[in-house]
């Protein structure tokens, strides 16, 4: 049995998780920091590194508790140690080294959205290969090809906002607040997509994505075309004007257009490569309309499509502790000058 021990930092959720053989779950902690970043409407980055920096001990504590080990019972010390915000990933790997240094154990880094997409072996799915990945999240819109768990090209990503991103400025302009997505999910159930909303497609033959102009579209479309008056941009209404039904339906009309585009996107990609299979991790999994998209894709192009849990699809260790057990039975081992970085494998 192999025990991992993973720790996540990258942006606002501070998280450990105990792995055993990459699979079985044995403790996953995420502390959000939702409450913290609310009155900005998005991370700042400062109060990030410095809350991760109280909550990371005690996250780590909790997750070998919730396990039923101790330090000395893990195998290894997998770190997601980049892409990501700085500040933030500097926390969960000082602390990383600082206990691969004492216990004696090795120490493994990560790519986060590498990591993203070992969240369906969690839930027991059989990933095969080559196999085309997509990661969804708040920081992320990236398609990668693996050849193994760990060993990926881009195919393409975004190239201005993150679809989750989208979706949290899609909220804040609905005045729904923030974090953004699962709201718009919740409203789009109750509405109807009525409004013509533009998708995105970037020319060229890589299947990137963009989502400011969408975003752009949904805030002229609720307040109407800005007039220039003193020097400011002066819009004509507020969200506040619309009542509840029409804020569902800009939110199902905003949903369908973001979700065709991402869909869209992953079909170039499929009929480019040739893939055994579909694997897909991130925040926006969550989404409801997508998950059904990726599903009826998947019947349509008769390909499995690996989806992972709702709780392993936002940012978790579990899925950090995941890869770097297979870094660790490859005999992969990092140095413990090894540091942060802002870039990964798709950044
Ligand atoms: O993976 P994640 O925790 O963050 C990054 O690694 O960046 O994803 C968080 C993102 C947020 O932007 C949030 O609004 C979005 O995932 N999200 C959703 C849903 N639930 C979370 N977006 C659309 N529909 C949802 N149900
Ligand atoms: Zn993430």
């Amino acid at each position: 049995m192999t025990l991992i021990l993973g720790i996540e930092s990258s942006c606002d959720e501070t998280a450990a998780a105990v792995v055993e053989n990459g699979r079985t779950v044995r403790s996953n902690i995420v502390a959000s920091q939702d409450e913290l970043h609310v009155a900005y409407g998005g991370v700042v980055p400062e109060i990030a590194s410095r809350a991760h920096l109280e909550r990371i001990l005690p996250v780590i504590t909790k997750a070998i508790d919730d396990a039923n080990v101790t330090l000395s019972d893990i195998d290894a010390i997998a770190v997601g140690n980049r892409p990501g915000l700085i500040g933030s990933l500097l926390v969960g790997v000082s602390a990383a080294k600082a206990l691969s240094w004492s216990l004696g154990k090795p120490l493994l880094t990560v790519d986060h959205v590498i990591a993203h997409l070992w969240a369906p072996f969690l839930s027991d799915s059989e990933v095969t290969y080559p196999s085309l990945g997509i990661v969804v999240s708040g920081g992320h819109t990236s398609m990668l090809l693996l050849t193994d768990p760990n060993s990926a090209t881009c195919l393409g990503k975004t190239i201005d906002d993150a679809a989750g991103e989208a979706f949290d400025k899609a909220a804040s302009i609905l005045g729904l607040g923030w974090p953004g997505g699962a709201r718009i999910d919740k409203a789009a159930a109750t509405g109807s997509p009525v409004h013509k909303l533009p998708r995105p497609k970037t020319s060229g033959d890589r299947p990137d994505f963009s989502f400011s102009g969408l975003k752009t579209a949904l805030l002229y479309g609720v307040r109407g075309n800005p007039v220039r008056r003193d020097g400011k941009n002066v819009f004509p209404r507020n969200s506040t004007d619309l009542n509840e039904q029409e804020i569902c339906d800009w939110a199902a009309s905003f949903q369908h257009a973001a979700v065709d585009s991402i869909m869209h996107g992953i079909q170039h990609a499929l009929e480019h490569n040739n893939v055994r299979c579909v694997v897909a991790g991130g925040g926006v999994l969550a989404n409801t309309l997508l998950r059904k998209q990726l599903e009826a894709l998947g019947s349509s192009y008769n390909i499995p499509i690996h989806l992972p849990d709702f709780k392993f699809c936002v940012d978790n260790a579990a899925m950090i502790a995941g890869l770097g057990y297979h870094l660790f039975e490859i005999g992969h081992r990092d140095q413990l000058s090894v540091t942060a970085s802002p870039k990964g494998i798709a950044s």
